[in-house]
């Protein structure tokens, strides 16, 4: 691997490097403490990001140092106390909740510097009451990359292993699947794709719901899985990819934004896409027709990379912190809705 290539000299020299950077460190900030006490930054005492409400109502638990604790981010208190409203540096709106009215919106910020940030996991699509939100939110935090806070459902970590392990199969293609509605072109996707192919669907809306444990344990059986978004956006991405298929051991068939969207996170072998294909009979044929060692060839990012799922989320908000030191103190979003419609 790349990592053992490191030979002691410059482990030497990095660590000589080191010092004197920790030491031009800390003599920055003696002359700031000696020669203007009076403007030690604000940032360099714990940040407190208040939540002003729980995403859909399900509360955790913040006690202690939580972003220290589960996610070594250190300085950053998280809070759920609308008491702290003054002394809170950041204010995070998750929009679900301000979808439910105004009513108990801040009139204004407490602080001048005081950040407020919107935050949306869903796509436009399925976001209502977006108009009227003018120069409200500093920062934006969503699962769009060009997100101030950019939030994905999951991501490839760099992690080496010598063996490529792929789950015992016993189907070929599973689908879970909550929310049917014919009009939405997964539903048509796979309506047209059903015609040529034998899938089993599982979920809310088939005549086989899953329980939560079971999900992965499930879709690991198939060859392949239908990661159909609910609706087609820029980098909507959701944890049907990185949590049903890849996590769980399994070839996504993606319908979503376009082939070159997927590629910016995941190696252009590991899918396929709804779109390479000419017809839903040619993707059919192509599954169908697929030998072991094509297979195998879905799965060599396993060699180097593992999935990272966000699923908590207490790991976003303490996200915050890591890039608030390098995020813009003026910016204002003039309309929130413009930004996210397009
Ligand atoms: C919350 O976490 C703290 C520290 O980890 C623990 O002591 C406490 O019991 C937890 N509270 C609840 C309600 O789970
Ligand atoms: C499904 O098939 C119909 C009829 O052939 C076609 O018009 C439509 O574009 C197809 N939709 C998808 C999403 O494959
Ligand atoms: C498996 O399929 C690939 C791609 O279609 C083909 O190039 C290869 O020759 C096949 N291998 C075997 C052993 O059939």
């Amino acid at each position: 691997s790349r990592s053992a290539g490191f030979g002691t000299t410059k482990v030497t020299g990095l660590v000589t490097a080191g010092l004197f950077v920790t030491t031009l460190w800390n003599l920055k900030f003696f002359i700031c403490y000696f020669e203007m006490p009076a403007k030690v930054p604000r940032s360099t005492i714990p940040l407190t990001v208040l939540l002003w409400d729980w995403p859909s109502h399900r509360t955790l638990n913040l006690s202690g140092d939580i972003c220290a604790d589960l996610y070594s981010i250190q300085g950053c208190q998280l809070t759920d106390d609308r008491g702290l409203f003054d002394q809170a540096d950041v204010v995070v709106f998750h929009h679900q909740e301000l979808q439910q009215g105004r009513t108990n919106f801040p009139k204004k910020r407490s602080v001048p510097l005081q950040k407020w940030v919107w935050v949306n996991l869903e796509s436009p699509t399925h976001t209502r009451a977006l108009a009227g939100w003018k120069n409200i939110f500093n920062w934006v935090m969503t699962y769009r990359q060009d997100s101030d806070i950019f939030i994905p459902y999951g991501k490839l970590m760099l992690h080496s292993s010598t063996s490529v392990d792929i789950p015992d199969k016993t189907g070929l293609v599973s689908w879970v699947i909550s929310n049917y509605h014919h009009s939405q072109k997964r539903a048509q996707a796979y309506k047209n794709l059903s015609r040529h192919l034998h899938m089993d669907i599982f979920g809310k809306a088939s005549k086989r719901p899953l329980c939560e444990t079971c999900l992965l344990a499930t879709t690991s059986q198939y060859k392949f899985y239908l990661a159909f978004e609910n609706s087609i956006h820029q980098d909507y991405i959701t944890e049907k990819l990185w949590r049903n298929a890849l996590l769980a051991g399994t070839v996504p068939v993606v319908l979503g934004p376009p082939r070159a969207n997927y590629e910016k996170f995941i190696p252009a072998d590991s899918f396929i896409h709804v779109e390479d294909f000419g017809s839903m009979q040619e993707l059919a044929s192509f599954i169908k027709s697929m030998n072991a060692s094509h297979y195998r060839q879905f799965f060599e990012w396993k060699k180097t990379h593992k999935v990272k799922l966000y699923d908590d989320w207490r790991e976003r908000f303490c996200t915050i912190c890591t890039r608030y030191h390098t995020l813009p103190k003026e910016k204002l979003y003039p309309d929130l809705e413009t930004w996210f419609r397009t």
